[in-house]
């Protein structure tokens, strides 16, 4: 069969490349501490568990509207003007299977050929594969390492003009743990407002923050009517595999992104979103709990890596990844990353997986027991220092 054109343009996640090589070297005997998924390793709390098996046992095993169930839309917009103080209606939330449909409906929705679009690079590889996709012009900008891996504010808002139809955010950011501070929340808010563009805001780790308050963008002056706000439950509730993610924004908007729904998928599983209203709604003392146990694991990690030869490591403030520099050790990051996966039994991400300003560091997360981050330490030591 002969792919259509614009499948060339198509990008990948190489998280779930490196897992299958990782588990090819696994069946042949050769072990491996994994450090390349970005899922919790918690269980789903017993509470969303047994909301989900009443949900089944009462008979919610049917299609359901597309933008979610109305329930789910009311929990959720709850959530938003409780906890982000973003003031939002039921009407304003579009729920999908996963947070990740909202960038790929919202870029379709947004984009058309030749639009530019403003992301972090390096970030989540996603976002400039589905610009790329949709034909329009990806345009990139940087984080600081000096600053602790925020995004260069000055730089992006020198990038908004005319032609820009829509600015990607993501804080706690993928993959360096950085975030912005509100002061730079406010400057891209004025710059977007400016020129009347869209921000897809991603908090997808809003809650996984180790230190100070998450603030939305959504809650800056001037942004109602532009702000897309992306969260969902995986990472929050230890939920990846339920597929259970949301928008809020705009209620036409919403439309839009529900009538692509319609097209591609229908609806989210109806049981899966009843027991995220259990999420929402039920207790929350897991989720400090695992932020906790991640923030221990963050502190035993940043201090390891710092402690090998070649490494320079920046304590991310959010999220459960490390993005240490490596240009100290003399490897290029996709170099160093095959190595350690092949001959240490580490698998990692080269920063290259995340746009080309990724060269020069690796990913590992963190969402592992403290023995594998231990043994992963180990491992990485040996081998930087025997190289
Ligand atoms: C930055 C970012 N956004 C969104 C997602 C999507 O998560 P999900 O589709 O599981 O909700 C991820 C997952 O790794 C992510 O890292």
């Amino acid at each position: 069969m002969r792919l259509s054109q614009r499948m060339a343009r198509l990008g990948t996640e190489t998280a779930f490349e490196v897992l299958v090589r990782a588990r090819a070297l696994e069946a042949k005997g050769k072990s491996v501490v994994h450090l390349e998924i970005g899922e919790p390793d918690f269980d789903t709390p017993a509470h969303i568990c047994d909301a989900a098996v009443a949900a089944l046992a009462s008979g919610a095993t049917h299609y359901g509207p597309s933008a979610g169930l109305p329930e789910l839309r009311a929990a959720v917009a709850e959530d938003s003007t409780r906890r982000r103080g973003v003031r939002a209606t039921p009407e304003m939330v579009v729920v999908t299977p996963g947070g990740k449909p909202i960038m790929f409906f919202a870029i379709l929705a947004l984009v058309d050929e030749g639009d530019e679009v403003l992301y972090p690079n390096p970030g989540f590889p996603i976002y400039e594969s589905m610009i790329r996709y949709i034909g329009g012009t990806p345009v990139p900008v940087r984080l600081l390492e000096e600053k602790g891996f925020e995004l260069d504010v000055d730089q992006l808002c020198g990038r908004v003009s005319n032609k820009t139809r829509l600015i990607i955010l993501n804080y706690p950011h993928n993959p360096t743990g950085g975030t912005i501070p509100e002061s730079g929340l406010r400057a891209i808010a004025a710059a977007a407002a400016k020129f009347g563009v869209p921000v897809l805001s991603d908090e997808i780790y809003a809650r996984l923050l180790y230190a100070g308050q998450h603030t939305s963008i959504a809650a800056m002056p001037g942004m109602e009517p532009l702000a897309m706000i992306l969260d969902g439950f995986s990472k929050t509730y230890a939920m990846t595999g339920w597929r259970l993610g949301y928008g809020i924004m705009p209620a036409p908007m919403a439309q839009a992104i529900a009538k692509l729904q319609t097209n591609a998928t229908s609806c989210s599983a109806t049981f899966s979103q009843l027991a995220a209203v259990e999420a929402l709604r039920g207790d929350q003392s897991s989720v400090d709990r695992m932020v906790a146990e991640f923030q221990r694991r963050r502190d035993v990690i940043v201090n390891g890596l710092r402690a090998i030869p070649g490494f320079e490591c920046v304590r991310p403030k959010g999220a459960f990844y490390v993005f240490p520099n490596i240009t100290g050790t003399g490897f290029s990051a996709r170099a160093l990353a095959d190595r350690l996966l092949d001959e240490a039994g580490v698998a990692c991400l080269s920063g290259t997986a995340f746009g080309e300003f990724g060269e020069g560091h690796l990913r590992f997360s963190y969402a592992t027991s403290m023995e594998n981050i231990d043994e992963a330490l180990k491992r990485i030591k040996a081998m930087v220092t025997d190289a």
